[in-house]
């Protein structure tokens, strides 16, 4: 509809750049190693930067001597480098963004230590830590600037590298945020090393996911190496690794909505189930766990619809279980007392999210992807009993 041709209207237009680089490196932490300096100091300012260090309880765990290595290295780095108190911790995990609190912890650091705007806050820790210092530092003065050591599967093939940081809020997951791109970001292929089973595998499904909607040939190379993936090959988790992060960060680059203005969420593919079964689960379902059952009911739904052959769903369901992952689980069978499944609620709360008319990315063929405004309740119910046999016949 065009204005009244009366009315006086000043036309605004802004665009603001961001750039960040994602280092893919080793032992970022040996102080002979400059990588986290020269990340902090990328702008060459030729000043000592004020750096807050947060991290969580679960890395600290496996990572008892983080304060004091962070705090040697920063010694070495001191012409750039200065280390505002000791290193803070969070609850592990999802913990740290379950509520305000962990996030409110973050900002009163940040206060209590008089940061300005061009201070760091230096997150090290899995995607529950980095949503929310990201949201703390983003909020602070409107903005500090945030530099991620994302250390599970998960956090350095995806949350990570990109610009969205957020806090579950009375159960519902991400719905406080905001996007805010981190200031740098350093990937340390070392901090895998002391990762649980689940959360080793659970970050490979975010790798067939963006695979299965961008990627032929990285779809391939993960569903030969599914075994690989769950016997820890190293070389295997490197290149997943690095090529689901490459493509989550070309996919913010180039496809035209780097802050989801508008309703299309590629990346959020499966997500709409996944979400839901985390919750509904009250998180024991884990966020990489929910995501492999979600991606395996949408291309299980949608290989009934003809999008995907027959093969391709049972090559990305044969992917995901070798890797050790499951592909059903009794919730997504779940039905409320009136009658309809548990899980699509999570359809009403993606529609609210999003804002808008409902859209949903499938994939079409592989490497390929389509968006579809609705799905129809009895075929995810036959999608979501043809994953519990296909499940319980292995
Ligand atoms: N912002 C985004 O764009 C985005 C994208 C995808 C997912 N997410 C969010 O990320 C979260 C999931 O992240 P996650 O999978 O990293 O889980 P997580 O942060 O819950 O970490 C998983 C577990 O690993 C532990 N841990 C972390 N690093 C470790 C290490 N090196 N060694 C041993 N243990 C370690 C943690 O303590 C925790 O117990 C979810 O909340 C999800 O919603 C955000
Ligand atoms: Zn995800």
């Amino acid at each position: 509809m065009a204005w009244r041709s009366d009315v006086e209207i000043l036309t605004q237009h802004l665009t603001v750049p961001f750039d960040y680089p994602v280092v893919f490196d080793t032992d970022i932490l040996n102080p002979a190693n400059p990588a986290l300096a020269d990340a902090v100091d990328r702008l060459r300012e030729g000043r000592c930067h004020r750096l807050l260090a947060v991290t969580e309880a679960g890395l600290l765990r496996s990572w008892p001597d983080l304060g004091t290595r962070l705090a040697a290295y920063v010694l070495r780095h001191a012409d750039r480098l200065e280390l505002v108190g000791d290193l803070e911790v969070l609850p592990a995990g999802e913990a740290a963004k379950q509520g305000w609190d962990g996030a409110f912890q973050v900002m009163r650091w940040i206060q209590a230590r008089n940061l300005d705007r061009q201070s760091v806050v230096l997150a090290l820790g899995g995607g529950g830590l980095l949503d929310a210092a990201g949201l703390a530092a983003a909020l602070v003065h409107r903005g500090l600037r945030l530099v991620r050591v994302p250390t599970t599967v998960l956090a350095q093939n995806d949350v990570g590298v990109g610009v969205k940081n957020g806090i579950d809020l009375d159960g519902v997951k991400n719905l406080i945020g905001v996007f805010a791109p981190p200031f740098a970001v350093l990937v340390d292929h070392d901090f895998l090393a002391t990762l649980p089973d689940r959360e080793w595998r659970g970050g490979a499904a975010e790798a067939f996911k963006v695979a299965l909607l961008k990627d032929a040939a990285f779809f391939d190379f993960l569903c030969r190496e599914a075994g690989a993936v769950r016997r820890r090959d190293a070389e295997v988790m490197r290149h997943l690794v690095r090529r689901c992060a490459e493509l989550h960060l070309e996919h913010i680059r180039t496809g035209g909505d780097p802050f989801e203005m508008g309703s299309e969420r590629p990346l959020d593919f499966g997500h709409w189930s996944a979400h839901q079964l985390e919750m509904l689960s009250q998180h024991a379902v884990r966020h990489g766990e929910a995501v492999a059952i979600g991606i395996a009911l949408d291309t299980t739904y949608a290989a009934q619809a003809g999008w995907v052959t027959p093969a391709v769903r049972d090559a990305l369901l044969r992917g995901l279980t070798e890797c050790g992952l499951a592909i059903w689980h009794p919730l997504l069978e779940t039905r409320g007392a009136a009658g309809p499944l548990l899980i699509l609620d999570g359809l009403k709360r993606f529609r609210e999210h999003l804002g808008g008319c409902l859209t949903l990315t499938f994939p079409d063929g592989v490497g390929r992807r389509r968006e579809e405004h609705a799905m129809d309740p009895v075929a995810i119910a036959a999608s979501a009993a043809f994953l519990r046999n296909w499940q319980t016949k292995k």
